[in-house]
């Protein structure tokens, strides 16, 4: 088919043995750290923001250890209200239902498309697949969205503004931890220009979910992830070299140090390794919010973080960085290995 589907080919084949194409080498599947999943941190959001001094250095010394402990965390209290986020997952979900006729035009037209729909994690060229449908957008510096269901592009814009400002704050927060001045890293990625993709992946469930796998482990481009997912567990992420299944607070959101948040804190705050798993039941759906650096900066080490020590990555442009993802994720390396010096 055009756009290819797996929700499509999922819901035609039922319980049919899934084929070879789609199955993964999933390590330490069975090795999985549950009981480890309550101990990724926390961050009240209301402490960032409060006015107390005291209050807001906690918070803001808490985000620091999660950055550099874990590279993962909760946010609560973000004030971005249960009923908005509610609405982006039913018109998610109500875009994925569509007819696959009536989302031929979204199909994926290159990597620059401002909208592309699709299925697996590398259109062009992955050896094995993955149990996955996205829908790609930027939504930032440009607001690009899809024209249907009705009012999904609304709530969307609504949620993409709110995810923005929250990312913001924690960057403040975050380059504070750093020993900067709160604008700092702000001003260093050109955030407030900064390149922004809000990506809705469904899950179908796999009739055979120890073979596969929804998404393979991969970090993140960009500075912040903001994650929120429906009821369904799946996302793991690697901590001190074991996966460990992360069991979100309701209406949290899950927060990610990526790709570049790494490169300009010099190697101090780590971007994590994560993944999806599948289960036999129930469609899972996330939605992440990508927040970068605008496209045209330099990005490398913050020069203040390297005035004393080696800087560890080197600096490229945000925009030239795609093309080193790319190669790197063709032929099964790490994107970071390569940002080395
Ligand atoms: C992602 O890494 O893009 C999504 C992970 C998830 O589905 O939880
Ligand atoms: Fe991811």
């Amino acid at each position: 088919s055009d756009i290819g589907s797996i929700k499509a080919f999922a819901d035609a084949n039922g319980l049919s043995p899934i084929p070879s194409s789609y199955y993964s080498i999933v390590e330490g599947r069975d090795d999985v750290a549950d009981h480890l999943a309550s101990s990724i941190p926390v961050i009240d959001f209301s402490l960032l923001t409060s006015d107390h001094p005291q209050l807001h250095a906690n918070a803001v010394s808490q985000l620091g250890k999660a950055c550099a402990e874990w590279g993962i965390f909760m946010v609560t209290n973000h004030g971005i209200s249960e009923k908005l986020m509610e609405e982006v997952m039913n018109k998610a979900h109500e875009f994925h239902n569509l007819p696959v006729e009536e989302k031929k035009e979204f199909g994926d037209k290159g990597p620059w498309a401002p909208i592309r729909h699709g299925t697996s994690f590398l259109p062009q060229g992955e050896k094995v697949h993955y149990w996955r449908d996205h829908l790609k957008v930027l939504t930032f510096p440009q607001f690009n969205f899809p024209h249907k269901p009705p009012g999904f592009k609304e709530v969307a814009y609504d949620y993409s503004r709110k995810i923005r400002a929250v990312a913001r704050t924690l960057l403040q927060g975050i380059s504070e931890s750093l020993g900067l001045e709160s604008k700092a890293l702000m001003e260093f990625t050109g955030f407030d220009s900064g390149l922004q993709v809000f990506i809705v992946n469904l899950y179908p469930p796999c009739p055979q979910p120890e073979l596969a796998l929804g998404l393979p482990p991969h970090t993140d481009q960009g500075l912040l992830t903001l994650l929120y997912q429906n009821g369904i567990g799946g996302l793991q992420v690697n901590h001190d070299d074991k996966w460990i299944n992360v069991n979100p607070l309701p209406n949290c959101l899950i927060v990610n140090v990526a790709d570049q948040l790494e490169v300009v804190s010099n190697g101090k705050y780590k971007s994590i390794l994560h993944r999806a798993i599948l289960n036999n039941k129930h469609t899972r759906m996330s939605i992440p919010l990508l927040n970068g650096p605008k496209l045209e900066k330099e990005i490398g080490p913050v020069p203040e973080l390297v005035e004393k020590e080696e800087p560890l990555y080197k600096t490229i442009k945000y925009r030239d960085y795609f093309q080193v993802q790319q190669q790197a994720r063709l032929a099964n390396k790490s994107v970071l290995d390569e940002l080395r010096l």
